[in-house]
């Protein structure tokens, strides 16, 4: 079906975090069962090496999932791919089973996503970034049955060039600073927390301050109050308090496989109703343990007469400037909203992400992809962008799905059955193509 010299494939995904390392496997597991019918794939990442929000492996974050809802379980429960053949594999099983936890640590759940991408290893390109996706020079949308990716480098060289008959995009979530506020050596989005706190000297971290009240704003206030003992922490929360996250069984539904069903054939009330009832399942708030864990610090602060840890709640981040070597941040405080100016020798922007979008990837080719009324990508129940008919190319999304399959899309708790939903999606229409000389 494909014709590696020409670097053409029948499926190029681009980016390669947990989705499209699922949807590798999916396709692995596919080939090895049916030797006929041979996929094709490549997988395109910009970074390096295999990295999951590396910048947030703090030491003692955990996993808000299950170790069940892995690359493949709930796909193919006899995977060799799982996270307890991981385990078995490791020589940690009993171990693991002896602590009656169902979230390991981050640190564990990436050194096992390390050890399924090497098994994969042959079908993925690192250090290459997807810079456009077009039709091929002198195609015409009709006739056309493969896109162009033009790949760079680190550097922005841009050299391969790969052909697809379908992509497959998973180019993750979008980091999201508060209006008015850029980056820089003393401004961090929580992104790229631990890259830009090792580059720091520690000792001039003074006075620190964590804007949000999400998992990730908590997290790293509770890391820098550990790691800083000499150092200020400010936390920057625009509630009243930090709210749990909630992860009760009902609630819990919501991130089933069937829920995607429900989600994309509900009417649109019950969407509506997803997010009004079941937004506080993963925005905005934070895991018990780890709120329970701030208020002790700040509780055992009190009782030693220490003033280390500060919170602002009801406030939000309005500006940020440059003043000498220290940041100086407009915030509005409190109940009556009161303006304040502070001075932080870092700030750090954990203020959420924004969804995956594929719009700049696509450039031309996107006026082929037919939207809603309100501007959005319509998406099959496969995860294939409805296209224009005559785009014979299938144009898959893997995250930026939320309007249509719901909260799972940039999550991980459906990759397993996602992944091979769209792996069985390619499969079938690749096999409808083959088959279509034969017919004419
Ligand atoms: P992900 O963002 O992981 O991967 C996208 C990849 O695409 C990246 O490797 C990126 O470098 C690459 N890329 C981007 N543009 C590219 C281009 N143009 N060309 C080539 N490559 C490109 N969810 C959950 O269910 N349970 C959890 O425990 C957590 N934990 C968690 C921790 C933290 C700190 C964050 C920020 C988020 C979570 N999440 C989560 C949610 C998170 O979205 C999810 O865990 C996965 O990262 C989703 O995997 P993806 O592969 O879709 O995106
Ligand atoms: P988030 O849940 O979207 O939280 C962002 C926070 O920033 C919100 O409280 C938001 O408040 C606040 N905010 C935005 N702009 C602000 C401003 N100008 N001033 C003050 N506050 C502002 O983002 P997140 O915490 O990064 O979490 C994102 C995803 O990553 C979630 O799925 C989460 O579960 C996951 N995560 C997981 C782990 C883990 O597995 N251990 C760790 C970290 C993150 P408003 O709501 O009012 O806008």
């Amino acid at each position: 079906m494909s014709d590696r010299e020409h670097e053409t494939y029948d499926v190029v995904g681009i980016g390669f975090g947990p989705s499209n390392l699922s949807l590798a496997i999916a396709l692995e597991e596919f080939r090895a069962k049916d030797a006929q019918n041979q996929i094709n794939a490549l997988f395109l990442e910009r970074q390096l090496s295999f990295g999951w929000h590396r910048n947030m492996l703090l030491p003692s974050a955990t996993m808000q999932i299950s170790f069940l809802k892995d690359l493949v379980t709930f796909r193919n429960p006899t995977s060799s791919f799982s996270f307890i053949a991981y385990l078995h594999e490791s020589g940690r099983l009993p171990q693991f089973v002896n602590n009656q936890d169902f979230f390991p640590t981050r640190q564990e759940f990436h050194q096992y996503l390390e050890w399924a991408q090497a098994r994969v290893a042959d079908r993925i390109a690192y250090d290459s970034k997807v810079t456009a996706i077009r039709l091929p020079p002198g195609a015409d949308a009709e006739r056309a049955d493969r896109l162009r990716l033009e790949v760079a480098d680190a550097t922005g060289r841009t050299g391969r060039v790969v052909e697809a008959r379908n992509v497959v995009i998973s180019t993750g979530l979008v980091p999201s600073m508060p209006e008015g506020t850029e980056r820089d050596e003393r401004v961090w989005h929580s992104s790229e927390f631990l890259e830009k706190y090792h580059r720091a000297d520690p000792g001039e971290l003074r006075r620190v301050a964590v804007v949000g009240a999400g998992q990730s704003a908590a997290e790293i206030t509770r890391f820098l109050y550990d790691e800083l003992p000499h150092a200020e922490v400010w936390a920057v929360i625009p509630s009243y308090g930090y709210s749990v996250a909630d992860d009760t069984p009902f609630a819990n539904q919501i991130f089933d496989p069937g829920a995607v069903d429900d989600y994309y054939f509900g009417t649109d009330q019950t969407r509506e109703a997803f997010w009004r009832y079941h937004r506080n399942t993963n925005y905005s708030v934070v895991d018990d343990e780890v709120i329970r864990a701030l208020y002790r610090r700040a509780y055992d602060d009190e009782v030693r007469n220490v003033e280390r840890l500060h919170f602002l709640n009801l406030s939000r981040v309005t500006g940020v400037k440059r003043v000498g070597a220290e940041t100086r941040v407009s915030l509005q405080v409190g109940p009556d909203a009161e303006v304040r100016e502070l001075d932080f020798d870092a700030l750090i922007c954990a203020t959420g992400y924004q969804t995956m979008e594929p719009t700049g990837l696509l450039g031309e080719l996107d006026r082929h992809c037919l939207r809603d009324e309100a501007g959005r990508y319509r998406v099959e129940r496969d995860y294939r962008i409805v296209t224009d008919p005559e785009l014979r190319c299938g144009i898959y999304l893997q995250g930026g799905t939320e309007h249509t399959h719901g909260l799972t899309s940039s999550l991980l708790s459906n990759i397993a059955v996602r992944s091979g939903e769209i792996a069985d999606s390619i499969i079938s229409r690749c096999a409808e193509r083959a088959a279509e000389p034969a017919l004419r």
